[in-house]
């Protein structure tokens, strides 16, 4: 069966042609099962059982851009907006450590009311208050403020490139330039950030093609944390009537990531979750071994709102926290201790230090 060939290949190289990845994201049936199957286990042996999880922070739904699928693009008249402020942003990070938490995602659309010193001391106070690591999720900025933000003690960052393909990247980015964003994730992993990209699943127009160069893109841009997401439709955007990503699609590109990539860590996003009940599940049961609950308080919840329908908006912190950690353990795993340090990150410092 060539689906077993493939497979064998990727488990013992990490390594994948484009047509042998479209092969696999056009798998069905029993060979998208073994897909599955062979993920989960490149998992257990290079990541393990633990699943770490991150505190979700998002403080603010202010945005500059006007990305044709996001809630809070500026042009979305009805979005809700909030800004918190620094010393609510550092209440939320201790509450969230007292939850057991040891990593927070301060996470915002591109709000230049945060400027380089805010963000500076958000940083520095959240550290001085907390010991946590910080991922920073706030988008496109200068080379300086990258690097005083990690001066400050950011260690993580995230930033997705959405989609490879540039003529869509012009389409639903106005403004925004495909080159710019990636000069900004190469700088960051200059600095000495985790790296942290990755792509949306389901855009209008995108091709398996266009994924397996997707796919392709951050493996090349060797990242250390790949956040991938099926796209939903928000009624108040240019895409309010085009039909959602798929579930299936996004784990199958979960898997193959896993697979490329053994040592990186995976989120079962929010959004897969939103398009199915069991969509974290299925998430963590094939690749995963990431998630990324929210911890902001409930009026907060409710108008960071990138896609209709996300799930936990009507649940408190602690609710959650809960939750999520009987979801773990249901299916043999365990909510992993201390900061959950990419292991890919770690084993190339040891490398070149
Ligand atoms: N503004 C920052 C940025 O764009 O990198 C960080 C926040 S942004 C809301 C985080 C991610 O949300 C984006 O990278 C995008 O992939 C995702 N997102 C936005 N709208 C979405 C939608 N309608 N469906 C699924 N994911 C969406
Ligand atoms: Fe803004 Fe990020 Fe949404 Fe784009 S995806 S509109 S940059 S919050
Ligand atoms: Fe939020 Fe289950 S993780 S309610």
């Amino acid at each position: 069966m060539k689906v077993k060939e493939i497979l064998d290949k990727a488990y013992s190289e990490h390594h994948l042609t484009k047509d042998e990845i479209k092969f696999l994201l056009n798998s069905e049936g029993e060979e998208k099962e073994l897909l599955f199957a062979y993920a989960d286990r490149v998992r257990k042996e290079y990541v393990g059982d633990d699943v770490y999880l991150r505190g979700l922070i998002e403080f603010s739904s202010y945005c500059k851009n006007d990305c044709f699928y996001c809630g809070l693009r500026r042009s979305n008249k009805e979005a809700q907006r909030y800004r918190m402020q620094e010393d609510e942003i550092v209440e939320v990070a201790k509450r969230a450590y007292d939850m057991g938490y040891r990593t927070v995602v301060l996470q915002s659309g591109e709000d230049p009311y945060y400027t380089k010193d805010r963000v500076y001391s958000i940083i520095k106070k959240i550290k001085k208050e907390v010991d946590v690591a910080i991922t920073l999720s706030i988008g496109e900025r200068s080379y300086e403020e990258y690097k005083a933000f990690r001066e400050a003690g950011a260690d993580r960052y995230l930033m997705r490139f959405e989609t490879s393909n540039r003529e869509l990247y012009q389409k639903y980015h106005p403004g925004m330039s495909f080159e710019n964003r990636i000069e900004c994730l190469r700088w960051i992993k200059s600095l000495g950030y985790e790296l942290g990209t990755g792509f949306l699943i389901g855009l209008p127009g995108q091709t398996i093609d266009d994924l397996a160069n997707d796919i392709l893109l951050v493996y090349e841009l060797d990242s250390d944390m790949i956040g991938i997401g099926p796209f939903i439709p928000h009624p108040h955007t240019p895409l309010k009537d085009t039909e959602a990503g798929s579930v299936d699609l996004t784990l199958k590109c979960i898997s193959i990531l896993r697979l490329l990539m053994p040592d990186s860590n995976i989120p079962a996003t929010t959004a897969l979750g939103t398009l199915d009940p069991l969509g974290r599940q299925k998430g963590l049961k094939c690749g995963a071994n990431i998630v990324m609950p929210n911890v902001n308080d409930l009026k907060y919840k409710l108008k960071y709102e990138l896609y209709p329908g996300k799930i936990c908006i009507n649940e408190d912190a602690t609710k959650c926290r809960g939750c999520i950690e009987s979801i773990i353990i249901s299916l043999g795993r365990k909510v992993g201790q201390g900061f959950g340090q990419s292991r890919h990150y770690e084993l190339k410092k040891a490398v070149y230090n």
